[in-house]
């Protein structure tokens, strides 16, 4: 397979757009995912996440706007996209009445990979990721994880330079998640640009080199991790209550003080993004206390990429 210098663009997206009949799934979606690097798409549930993936390898044609993959232009050269890319897309794609081995042998004619080397890469892949229980049951008795994890070894057949991941953790176990992540590390350090979706911001911000958040099929917001943080221009303020009859008192108190903020009764915790430093932070636990309200404890910290992730996706406050 070719290889692409490190930090070489290998998946470009310029203007997307896709419309469901009236559905606008994809709105002048522009970005690069670039040799060597994680790309992670975040976005709530409906944003646009999977259908950008499904148009950048060519299962969904593009309504208005271009995209290349590997140079290869999506529009005029589908079947040379195809060979270059690995997909482990949201819905499975592996067959049922197989076994893993199976699969795996059968994604690796699709790439016309020789069969010796076939062979040797299937019994690589299924020892890399500890396979070898199961690989030679059928698909249909696999655990959902067993199965997810076969999609994602599935994808990585052919080591292609450029590798979507449709949410590729999901239904993973702890353990197993922190090994898939380390090899996806591993992937984009060898060269591979990988474009990823996820539900789980922990993820991305352990992952992702660059982050990209949609929201109603437009990027709302973009940049690493640490830039999104910073771009919030704000702290943030944890504050515990012993009550939720205190937690109450707490927000009428502080009326006219804070707009916004985001409270989780079931812990009885206000949460107040603080911008202008720790010094406000106080002025605004005095307030509560010189209204009688005793606080259990506080919390002041940076902002998580959740806290980004709120601001950006529904408008509210962190
Ligand atoms: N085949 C389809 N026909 C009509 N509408 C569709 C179709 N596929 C997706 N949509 C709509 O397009 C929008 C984007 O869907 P998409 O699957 O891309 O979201 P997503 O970001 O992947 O969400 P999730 O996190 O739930 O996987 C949604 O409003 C969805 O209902
Ligand atoms: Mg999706």
């Amino acid at each position: 397979m070719t290889t692409f210098t490190k930090g070489a663009p290998v998946i470009v997206a310029e203007g997307l757009h896709k419309s469901y009949g009236e559905t606008e799934a994809v709105l002048d979606l522009s970005f690069e995912a670039r040799a060597g690097s994680v790309f992670a798409l975040l976005g709530p549930n409906g944003a646009g996440k999977t259908t950008t993936i499904n148009m950048l390898t060519t299962l969904l044609p593009i309504d208005r706007g271009r995209a290349s993959v590997a140079g290869f232009d999506l529009a005029g050269k589908p079947d040379a996209v195809r060979q270059v890319i690995g997909l482990a897309g949201q819905a499975a794609a592996v067959d049922e009445k197989l076994t893993a081995r199976e699969n795996l042998d059968l994604f690796g004619r699709l790439y016309k990979i020789p069969k010796a080397e076939r062979r040797a890469r299937v019994e690589e892949l299924i020892e890399r990721f500890r396979m070898s229980d199961y690989a030679d049951r059928t698909v249909g008795t696999y655990s959902g994880g067993q199965r997810r994890r076969l999609d994602v070894v599935a994808s990585l057949i052919a080591n292609p330079p450029a590798l979507f991941l449709d949410e590729p953790t999901t239904g993973l176990d702890p353990r197993s998640r922190v090994e898939l992540w380390d090899e996806i590390r591993g992937l984009a350090d060898a060269g591979t640009a990988v474009l990823l979706t996820t539900q789980y911001l922990e993820e991305a911000d352990r992952l992702a080199d660059y982050i990209l958040i949609m929201d109603e099929g437009r990027a709302v917001a973009t940049g690493t991790a640490p830039e999104l943080k910073d771009d919030l221009e704000r702290d943030v303020l944890d504050v515990h209550f012993a009550s939720e009859d205190d937690l109450e008192r707490a927000l009428t108190a502080l009326e006219g003080f804070v707009s916004d903020y985001g409270t989780d009764p079931t812990v009885r915790q206000l949460t107040v993004p603080v911008a202008g430093g720790s010094a406000n932070s106080l002025r605004l636990l005095r307030r509560i206390e010189d209204s009688g309200i005793p606080v259990v404890d506080f919390h002041y910290r940076r902002p998580t990429l959740d806290d980004v992730f709120l601001t950006h996706t529904y408008g509210a406050a962190v």
